[in-house]
């Protein structure tokens, strides 16, 4: 595949792969820090309640620039329409949840403008509208709040009618809710939506560096009570593993787009972040289309197109899988359709490497 103007190669890791880790580092020390120290006073963006693409243009922001996404962000979406171009392999159908700001909407766009067919989610009918403005030739969109376990089990309905799809990127999140609402958007409905969606050929989550601090939390799972961010990052990548075990013949990974300048990279008032916004959404749009060398990995956990090494154990643990999906099955009353896997299967799986 020739070379676009933002190169699905490794290029960048490895011209900044030193710097990259030591951000990485920072970004975790750093982040965990975010979660036990007071919001700062001052932020970059609204309330999330405020958003709406009108509201955004009507103080000269393009994209929600200042309302739901972040300048970067907005910059981002313009370079993207200017400068990328059509992918010369087959088109794929991609359905990429939380994509009305941040690295959900990076993914889409970019992809939309290398002529896949992208189906995007909105919490609600203002966002649904609002994405609709940034993004025209988007093929549809379907809605529905996360953080409301009934609106989660619709969508999955609305996704099941509108036909399959080549690739599911489970990029929704929340941040710095409080705790029952983080089980909620970030934990179980990224289950419920593994377990009640068709199955499409390649499945994405998106995890972070906090996954490192963060526990199974089976109680909390099973009584429906709270857990932290780390707990709910850890939660994503383990589903994303353990999907991989139950669907072999599937593409399943985990991906930490690192610490970016999204709203979400911005919360608590910071005013920088260390990695690279790019880098946060490429590995994404590599995986999706999976031409590049490498690109058809799958059951790992990656970061900036690398399989990651800081990984936690967890995440790779067969049994903790089970308990989590056991204590999904018991909080939801839905059943991970592989669960019942014959003796052999389970002979196969992959055992704890750190
Ligand atoms: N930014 C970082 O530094 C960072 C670091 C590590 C991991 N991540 C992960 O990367 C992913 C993307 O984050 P981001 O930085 O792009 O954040 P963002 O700019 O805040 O965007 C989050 C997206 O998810 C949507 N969303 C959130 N909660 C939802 C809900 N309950 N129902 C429906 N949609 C919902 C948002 O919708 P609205 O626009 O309506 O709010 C938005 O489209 C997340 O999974 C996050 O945990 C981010």
């Amino acid at each position: 595949m020739k070379l676009h103007p933002t190169s699905l190669t490794r290029r960048g890791l490895l011209l900044t792969g030193a710097a990259l880790s030591a951000a990485a580092l920072a970004s975790c020390s750093s982040a965990t820090t975010q979660e036990t120290v007071a919001p700062a006073q001052t932020g970059p963006i609204a309330d999330r309640t405020e958003t709406s693409g009108d509201t955004a243009r009507a103080h000269g922001g393009p994209y929600g620039a200042g309302v739901y996404n972040t300048r970067q962000v907005a910059d981002e979406l313009a370079w993207i329409d200017e400068n990328v171009h059509p992918f010369d392999g087959s088109s794929k159908r991609i359905l990429i949840t939380g994509s009305t700001a941040g690295a959900g909407q990076l993914t889409a766009a970019y992809l939309l403008k290398r002529r896949h067919t992208v189906v995007v989610h909105a919490r609600n009918e203002q966002r649904a509208a609002d994405v609709r403005q940034d993004l025209p030739g988007i093929d549809d969109v379907v809605t529905g709040d996360l953080l409301d376990l009934d609106q989660t089990r619709a969508l999955a309905q609305q996704i099941n009618s509108i036909g399959a799809f080549d690739v599911i990127i489970h990029n929704a999140g929340e941040y710095g809710l409080q705790d029952v609402e983080l089980l909620n958007s970030n934990s179980l409905s990224p289950y419920l939506l593994t377990a009640l969606v068709t199955p499409p050929r390649q499945l994405i989550y998106l995890t972070s560096d906090l996954h490192l601090s963060g526990d199974l939390k089976l109680d909390e799972v099973r009584s429906g009570s709270g857990i932290s961010y780390g707990d709910s990052k850890l939660h994503m990548a383990m589903i994303a593993t353990a999907a991989a075990r139950f669907w072999p013949d599937r593409q399943i990974n985990a991906v930490a787009p690192g610490w970016i300048p999204t709203r979400m990279g911005f919360h608590n008032g910071n005013t920088s972040t260390p990695d690279s916004l790019r880098d946060g959404y490429m590995t994404q749009v590599w995986l999706a289309e999976g031409t590049e060398p490498g690109s058809d990995v799958t059951g790992e956990f990656l970061f900036h197109q690398r399989v990651e090494a800081r990984v936690n154990k967890l995440v790779h643990d067969t049994q903790a899988q089970d308990s989590l999906f056991a204590a999904y099955a018991e909080q939801t009353g839905v059943s991970f359709p592989a669960a019942n896997l014959p003796p052999d299967h389970k002979a196969a799986r992959r055992e704890p490497t750190a």
